[in-house]
């Protein structure tokens, strides 16, 4: 399993994603938006910065036709790192970019996935990645866990190198169950993976520990004793 930060914030990403196992950053220009005008290039040297290259990070694309994201992608990696994972939105000519750019070995993540039919078509152009928008499928009355499920089941009858990264969570449940159902990697926001944290049962359970420890030995650290 993994988890990744679906957000292009600095602070939230220097504030938790070394601090939690998170394996990676995904942004969209929907994310970025939430910045404001960043300085594109820099914004994303400092998130590689923060997170290093063992961490994946993964940029989409703004254009839609085979040639700009082609040439957007080369910008990408030549002015960020060639690690990056390429995001590109899975359509007719989305499709023949990750063709083009998987025979120069870009990393690829196919991206805006609704439909089985776009999931294994990315599978088969080379993806390394596919991510189907979980929550905004159910919005549509699709249903996103039989989805995730065939693409699962896809990649082990037909031993595809692709990797399902789950995307568009409103909360843990769907998180929780697009694992279930399959998916290896999910992203999510960094909000969405601290309100699993926030109940008070946890909070009640550390400070009885505490509380318990002060009362028996004292108010020192078992390093101190
Ligand atoms: O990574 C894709 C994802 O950000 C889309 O999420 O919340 O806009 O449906 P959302």
């Amino acid at each position: 399993m993994k988890y990744l930060f679906d957000t292009a914030n600095i602070e939230l990403i220097e504030k938790y994603a070394n601090k939690l196992p998170i394996a990676g950053i995904t942004t969209n220009p929907s994310i970025i938006k939430k910045e404001g005008k960043i300085d594109f290039f820099a914004h994303f040297a400092k998130i590689r910065e923060i997170i290093g290259r063992e961490k994946s990070l993964h940029v989409q694309v703004t254009t839609n036709t085979e040639e700009e994201i082609i040439c957007e992608a080369y910008a990408i990696c030549d002015r960020i790192d060639k690690d990056v994972y390429i995001k590109i939105p899975v359509t007719v000519e989305g499709l023949a970019a990750i063709k083009e750019l998987k025979k120069d070995n870009f990393h690829i993540t196919a991206t805006a996935i609704y439909t089985k039919m776009q999931g294994f078509l990315a599978m088969e152009a080379g993806a390394d990645f596919i991510a189907p928008y979980y929550n905004r499928m159910q919005n549509l009355d699709i249903n996103s866990d039989e989805t995730i499920m065939a693409f699962a089941d896809a990649i082990s009858r037909y031993n595809y190198s692709t990797q399902i990264l789950a995307a568009s969570f409103k909360n843990m449940g769907q998180v929780n169950r697009a694992i279930e159902c399959g998916a290896q990697t999910v992203t999510l926001g960094p909000e969405i993976m601290l309100d699993a944290f926030k109940m008070p049962s946890i909070a009640k359970a550390v400070n009885d520990f505490h509380a318990d420890w002060v009362k028996t030995i004292g108010d020192i650290s078992i390093d101190k004793l």
